[in-house]
């Protein structure tokens, strides 16, 4: 008899790792009501949205209210105004895209899932280990053939290609999820050069590139020869604080072509058939993130977040345990202290400390000893959990 399920989730864990943590948590929860956890799991904000963007959002909605300004179905990459913005951002950067190259969508989540889309189950797709798990997941549910490269303390959990080295698709994460890592615009050039000489599509997450304080790259595009490889999904889930509001945007550029097909026209094709957009409000809201006033307003919270980030890395060197990350990016990847695996460690923050945590291995076989904090929790909850963290270890 024909199989009429797709097998392929039999090759993926029984649930996303956000969600098994969330399982777990509750069970705990319900264990002991009276114990106040703190939240540094999944990267969730915790800031609200700023006034100039509530303000674009209630402009938005009233006018949803007159039949002379109401917005049914929008344009299918989105609206032109949205589009602009977009392109001044990364005008900013130093780097100039073409309007019709950007798709806004509802967050990075789903595109980097969906993208997979324009390829064949026979490429094979690269991943670093640890990773966010999305891209993996997302693939192996297809049936795509899933490579892996260590990401490890040895190379900074920053992996490189060599000669040997092939794919058909790569996913980079820069400053990446879980680690912190980022590339330099050098290695992010060895990148692009190896994509182009082996015919390889880069799928290039961005969406913490609103963390780097420093002269690293926002955009893959920053590279010389990145249009002919590259695609960049970004969010402003992490920027603005959007992870309630669901909106992102992708660029396609024209001049990527493989086989003699443009996979800006396929995923044009693709996302018209499968989506009808982000709603006009949260897409007004988006484009006050960009404005002057807007973005003032996202600078101070990423500051915040990550002087919650430095709170977390001091208590960590006084305790003497290794970790990375929380420089230009929320994350803080820990060495599991005691020689603890990372669920092992999971359970014993919350056990011990009441901290909500994700264990590393959830990312991958090499994420095994270590840990993910958060600092969306912000600073006081930072200090809080350092204080718990610090009475549990030194008792
Ligand atoms: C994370 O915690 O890794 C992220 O918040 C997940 C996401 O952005 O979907």
């Amino acid at each position: 008899m024909a199989q009429i399920i797709n097998h392929s989730f039999d090759t993926i864990p029984k649930s996303y790792l956000f969600s098994e943590v969330a399982r777990r948590v509750a069970a705990f929860r319900a264990a002991h009501p009276e114990k106040r956890l703190i939240p540094m799991g999944i990267g969730d904000v915790t800031r609200p949205l700023r006034r100039p963007v509530i303000e674009a959002l209630k402009k938005a909605a009233e006018e949803q209210t007159h039949a002379e300004s109401f917005h049914g179905y929008g344009p299918e990459q989105g609206y032109d105004f949205l589009r602009e913005a977009v392109l001044g951002h990364y005008a900013g950067f130093g780097v100039h895209l073409e309007k019709e190259d950007v798709f806004i969508s509802d967050g990075a989540k789903s595109d980097l899932g969906n993208l997979p889309d324009l390829f064949s189950g026979d490429c094979v797709v690269l991943l670093p280990d640890p990773v966010y798990p999305v891209y993996r997941d997302s693939n192996l549910m297809a049936g795509r053939r899933v490579t892996y490269l260590a990401a490890t303390r040895a190379n900074s959990f920053a992996p490189l290609p060599d000669e040997a080295l092939h794919a058909d698709l790569v996913y980079l994460c820069s400053p990446a999820n879980p680690t912190g890592a980022a590339y330099s615009k050098e290695q992010l050039k060895v990148w692009v050069d190896w994509a182009l000489a082996n015919d390889a599509v880069i799928l290039y997450d961005a969406a913490y590139e609103c963390f780097i304080q420093n002269d690293l790259p926002h955009s893959i595009y920053e590279v010389e020869g990145a249009k002919e490889c590259a695609i960049e999904v970004c969010s402003l889930s992490k920027t603005a604080g959007f992870t309630g509001m669901r909106c992102g945007y992708t660029v396609v550029p024209h001049g990527l072509v493989r086989e003699g097909q443009n996979l800006h026209d396929l995923w044009l094709r693709r996302q018209c058939t499968k989506m009808n957009g982000v709603a006009y409000p949260i897409q007004r809201a988006a484009e006050a993130v960009f404005t002057p006033e807007g973005m003032a307003a996202c600078r101070e919270d990423i500051a915040a977040y990550l002087r919650a980030a430095a709170i977390v890395a001091d208590a960590l060197d006084e305790l003497g345990i290794w970790y990375c990350g929380g420089k230009n990016s929320p994350y803080i990847w820990m060495e599991c202290p005691r020689g603890l695996d990372s669920w092992q460690f999971f359970d014993a923050l919350l056990e011990n400390a009441g901290i909500i945590g994700t264990p590393g291995s959830g990312f991958g076989e090499n994420g095994e000893g270590y840990f993910r904090l958060s600092a969306f929790s912000g600073e006081e909850n930072a200090r809080a959990a350092m204080e718990r963290l610090r009475a549990w270890l030194q008792s």
